[in-house]
């Protein structure tokens, strides 16, 4: 209770010194970390954590139908200064470069879940490996290619965080995908969680950090139109599921939930020992969720699956 009370006041402190990205639950966290959590969030969905009446096109009708941004229909334009329409990635850049950053070689590739939107290349890429910090950021807000012109919808500080984000993760300054799963072409979303992680540590982690919103079996809060629990989803997109308990959820109560405080190797083993936990179907069963839960053997847990 101690805890919760220190956590209120922290935010509340904090909510009072920065406005625009310190989220509620938000632990320990210096500006540059909460700058970086918010460049997570702007990665994930953009349009969900600012000002905007940004709605994407809808991928399923063959005109620009949306609301919002340059064109005023839901598009974003490419550097050339057309629109693209959008093919299902939604402009939201964990689509475009995939939440492992690696492109059309990473988790949304054609070797894994084959997301059709993927762009070829993403900031781990090799290929890309000596993009300075200054030419992400000319890239993001012009356009290249198939990727939108985000200076458009952004201002620069905006940009800012995303590219630093994207950044932490490239340069090792945050969890690095590798840590956390290994791709498999033989799993179903094309993952394996990496080994190494406790489930006792990351069951009392989820009680202390977790359970207040998303309840004792993690099945509070039912996400999409009511397909799936907490638990569900971490065992079945739990590459997805790290970066959002890292950075937070876009667009709600929901911040970053590890401590900054911790080294990048403490915070990947946070992350690892909360996703062994949540591979617990007893635990954190299915509760009224209507998609079925993973089955007996299903790969993506791996040793975690209970
Ligand atoms: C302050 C309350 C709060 C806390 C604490 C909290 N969450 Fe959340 N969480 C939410 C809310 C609200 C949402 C958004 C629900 C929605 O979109 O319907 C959310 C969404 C999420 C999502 C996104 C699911 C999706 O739609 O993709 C994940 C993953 C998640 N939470 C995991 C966690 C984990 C893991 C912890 C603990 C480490 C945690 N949350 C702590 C309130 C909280």
């Amino acid at each position: 209770m101690k805890h919760i009370i220190l956590i209120l006041i922290l935010s509340l402190a904090q909510a009072a010194s920065e406005p625009a990205n310190v989220k509620a639950g938000e632990i320990g966290a210096t500006a540059q970390n909460s700058h970086i959590a918010y460049g997570g969030r702007l990665f994930d969905m953009w349009y969900e954590e600012v000002e905007t009446d940004f709605e994407p096109d809808n991928p399923e009708t063959p005109l620009a139908d949306g609301s919002g941004g340059p064109n005023g229909d839901g598009t974003l334009n490419n550097a050339a200064g057309s629109p693209i329409l959008n093919s299902g990635h939604s402009y939201r850049l964990k689509n475009l470069f995939g939440w492992d950053l690696r492109g059309d070689a990473g988790i949304y590739g054609h070797n894994y879940q084959a997301k059709e939107f993927i762009l070829s290349l993403g900031p781990l890429s090799p290929q890309y490996a000596g993009m300075t910090r200054a030419q992400w950021i000319q890239r993001l807000t012009t356009g290249e290619g198939n990727l939108p012109a985000y200076g458009d919808v952004l201002n620069q500080a905006q940009i800012e965080a995303l590219v630093d984000y994207m950044l932490a993760i490239r340069d090792r300054k945050l969890p690095y995908p590798d840590d956390l799963y290994a791709l498999s072409v033989d799993s179903p979303k094309g993952f394996v969680l990496a080994p190494g992680g406790d489930a006792t540590a990351g069951h009392k982690f989820y009680q202390e950090q977790c359970a207040e919103c998303h309840g004792e079996d993690a099945a509070n809060i039912i996400f999409d139109n009511g397909e799936q629990t907490l638990g569900m989803h971490a065992r079945y997109y739990g590459y997805a599921i790290a970066m959002i308990t890292l950075v937070g959820e876009p667009g709600s109560d929901m911040g970053p939930q590890i401590s900054a405080n911790l080294s990048v190797t403490e915070q990947t083993k946070k992350l690892l020992d909360l996703l062994a936990a949540l591979c617990d179907r007893t635990r954190y069963p299915r509760g009224n969720a209507t998609d079925p839960d993973v089955p007996d053997n299903d790969p993506r847990c791996g040793t975690y699956l209970r």
